[in-house]
């Protein structure tokens, strides 16, 4: 062997060593207990919320295994605001994070809506969970089961509550919507001369009580109108702007 060939050698050793070291280190007793080193492999600031825990890197990395959700539930399981609201009620089951909240982006809120990890989510769950009946898994509910590998999520239970249509459009949101935004390309509003207003919009429940007699048509001096007939009292801008009539303001 050479000198050349040696120096390698215990160049090679010195630091597999000097890693083994370090690793164990840190294993039995935590990132801060080798100086610098959470700088060293910090990949970027935590978000303003956990950089109180930038000191404390295995509170969410645990050794060898590294990120895990049950980290993360541990501080965050009873989140009410979150779990109140329909399309994030999801989080009472759900058990993983990192692909909707990515940190060490500093200033970067660490939350985006990421649909395609629900639906792969969902996937790997019930690979994990095979041999048991497929209803058992929390994600089941939400997928239509429909030919194999195109599950599509159901919008609705998450999204009926933001539905601008009421009952008109049915449940099946993603025949019309694609998940990036509710608008859609190509639509355009039909005229505001157009007669059709009751094909595409449901008159709110006050319209049929005796707030329709004693309040709407009066406000609209439109005594004689069927409520069908939206397009004697509205317009196609806001709902509120009353036809001949300018704006109104509830009480
Ligand atoms: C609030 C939780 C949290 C804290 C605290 C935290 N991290 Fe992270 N870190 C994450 C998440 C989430 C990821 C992305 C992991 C993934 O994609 O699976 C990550 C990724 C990383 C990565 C990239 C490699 C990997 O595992 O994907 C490194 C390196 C890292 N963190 C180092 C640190 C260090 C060093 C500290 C302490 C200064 C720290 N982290 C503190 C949540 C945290
Ligand atoms: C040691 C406890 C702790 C751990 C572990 C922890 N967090 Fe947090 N997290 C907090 C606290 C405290 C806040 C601030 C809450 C507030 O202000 O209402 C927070 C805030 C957040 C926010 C809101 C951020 C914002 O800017 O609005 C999200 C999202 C979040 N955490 C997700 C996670 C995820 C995902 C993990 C696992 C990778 C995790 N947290 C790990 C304690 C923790
Ligand atoms: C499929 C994406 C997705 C997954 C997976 C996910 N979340 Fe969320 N999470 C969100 C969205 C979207 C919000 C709502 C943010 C908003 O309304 O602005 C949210 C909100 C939160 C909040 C409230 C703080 C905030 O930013 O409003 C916390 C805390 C949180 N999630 C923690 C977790 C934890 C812990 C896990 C894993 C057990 C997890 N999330 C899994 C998407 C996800
Ligand atoms: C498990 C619950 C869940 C399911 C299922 C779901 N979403 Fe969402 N979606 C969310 C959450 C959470 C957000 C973030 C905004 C919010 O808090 O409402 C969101 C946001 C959106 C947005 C707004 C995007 C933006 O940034 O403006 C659209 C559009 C959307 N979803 C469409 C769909 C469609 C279409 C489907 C069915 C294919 C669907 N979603 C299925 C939970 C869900
Ligand atoms: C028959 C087709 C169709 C169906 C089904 C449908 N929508 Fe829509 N939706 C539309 C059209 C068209 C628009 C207007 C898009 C635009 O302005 O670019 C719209 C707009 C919306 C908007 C945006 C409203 C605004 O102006 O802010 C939301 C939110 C929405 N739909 C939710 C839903 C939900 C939730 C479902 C399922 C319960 C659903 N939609 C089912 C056609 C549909
Ligand atoms: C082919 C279906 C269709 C017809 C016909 C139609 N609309 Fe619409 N209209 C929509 C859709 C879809 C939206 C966007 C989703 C929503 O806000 O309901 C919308 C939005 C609106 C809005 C905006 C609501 C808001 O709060 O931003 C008003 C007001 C409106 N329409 C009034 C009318 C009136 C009045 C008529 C009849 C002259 C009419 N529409 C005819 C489909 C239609
Ligand atoms: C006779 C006139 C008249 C007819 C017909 C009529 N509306 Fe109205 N509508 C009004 C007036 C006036 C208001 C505002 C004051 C009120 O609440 O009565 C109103 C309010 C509304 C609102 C807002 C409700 C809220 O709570 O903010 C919506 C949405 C609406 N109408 C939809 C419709 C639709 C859809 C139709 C047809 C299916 C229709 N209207 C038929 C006069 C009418």
């Amino acid at each position: 062997m050479n000198w050349k060939a040696l120096a390698y050698l215990m160049l090679i050793t010195a630091t597999i060593a000097g890693a083994a070291v370090v690793v164990g280190t840190v294993y039995r007793q935590g990132s801060t207990a080798v100086p610098q080193w959470p700088d060293l492999v910090r990949p970027g600031d935590l978000s303003a919320k956990h950089a109180f825990l930038s000191g404390k890197c295995e509170t969410c990395h645990t050794p060898l295994r590294g990120v895990e959700a049950s980290a993360c539930i541990a501080c965050h399981a009873t989140d009410a605001v979150t779990l109140a609201r329909q399309s994030t009620a999801f989080h009472s089951t759900i058990q993983s994070c990192a692909a909707c909240h990515v940190e060490h982006q500093k200033a970067v809120r660490p939350t985006r809506m990421d649909h395609d990890a629900l639906i792969a989510i969902g996937r790997s769950n019930r690979l994990e969970q095979s041999g048991k009946p497929p209803d058992a898994h929390w994600l089941s509910s939400l997928l239509n089961k429909s030919p194999v590998g195109a599950e599509t999520l159901d919008c609705f239970s998450c999204h009926s509550n933001r539905s601008p249509h009421r009952d008109l459009f049915g449940r099946e949101c993603a025949d019309c919507h694609l998940t990036a935004t509710w608008k859609i390309a190509g639509f355009k509003h039909p005229s505001p001369s157009s007669s059709e207003c009751a094909q595409c919009h449901q008159a709110p429940p006050s319209h049929y009580m005796g707030h329709f007699h004693m309040v709407s048509k009066r406000v609209a001096r439109q005594e004689h109108a069927r409520v069908e007939q939206c397009y004697l009292c509205h317009q196609t801008d806001a709902w509120n702007d009353i036809r001949g009539v300018g704006w109104y303001k509830h009480h």
